[in-house]
């Protein structure tokens, strides 16, 4: 991997393949700065999840991007243009596992070292690019909903576990200022409670033993195009479109498949 394919703005990678460079990120925080980029109009519909065909992937690829471009179509708080180079973000990551899968397939494994070697770089960089896709679907999967309450058995698991929804809101958007990357809130398979875990990067400190089920992204690039630096704003626009029901089927997938990974739809 050479400095032309990455590098690293703040504290997430660009890339000149299609993902974000030096200058697009400087040119957002201008624009959204100077007011030239307008926050979305109406509410968008919830986001389809289906393999995306017009993606440009090759068919054999082994990791497609999702379809989320209904979130572009007007969620409150979220302008098209700031989800349009989310999106770009994202299915960057995509293209880098598809990319690291194929390596790791004929890396050589005779040189394999600690210190430096092909095989370790794959591998440290597997985990960031499939985290960086799998973290973000988890993230769409969980926008274009309505905000509001839940209900049912994941408002008893979050009281049982904060003492009551508003006191969960407070600590979402708490942990939200707290973290660099990401928060994220999961079925912890050792105890079946919901526990909670942020992230700086990818694929640093992320419990084995906890399933997400609902991903706040607080980095940068989240927010930049509609609220420059101010992040409370965007946690509160997250808030207003979270999509309870999709946190919610995902928290009864989970509970009924406490070993395995939940749906990230
Ligand atoms: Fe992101």
């Amino acid at each position: 991997m050479t400095s032309k394919d990455r590098e690293i703005v703040g504290n997430y990678e660009v890339s000149d393949q299609g993902i974000m460079t030096r200058r697009e990120v400087l040119m957002m925080g201008a624009m959204a700065a100077g007011g030239l980029l307008s926050a979305a109009p109406a509410m968008a519909a919830a986001p389809g999840v289906a393999a995306a065909a017009a993606t440009g992937q090759a068919a054999s690829a082994i990791y497609v991007a999702k379809d989320f471009s209904n979130l572009t179509k007007g969620m409150d708080g979220f302008s098209a243009s700031q989800i349009e180079q989310h999106l770009k973000l994202y299915k960057g990551y995509i293209g880098k596992s598809n990319e690291i899968y194929d390596k790791l397939k004929e890396v050589d494994l005779a040189t394999a070292n600690a210190t430096y070697s092909p095989l370790r770089e794959l591998l440290m960089e597997e985990s960031f690019a499939m985290n960086g896709a799998i973290y973000h679907e988890f993230y769409f999967g969980n926008l274009g909903g309505k905000g509001g309450e839940p209900t049912g058995d994941l408002k008893n698991a979050l009281e049982d576990r904060w003492g009551s929804t508003g006191k969960f809101m407070d600590y979402l958007k708490a942990a939200g200022k707290s973290m660099r990357g990401w928060v994220v809130i999961g079925y912890n398979t050792r105890g079946s409670h919901l526990s909670a875990f942020g992230l700086d990067s990818h694929n640093m400190w992320a419990p084995a033993n906890v399933v997400p089920i609902l991903v706040l992204d607080v980095y940068e690039h989240a927010y930049m195009v509609d609220y420059g630096i101010e992040r409370p704003k965007y946690l509160d626009a997250f808030v207003k479109n979270l999509d309870w029901d999709v946190v919610a089927k995902r928290f009864d997938a989970t509970k009924h498949h406490p070993s395995g990974a939940a749906s990230t739809t």
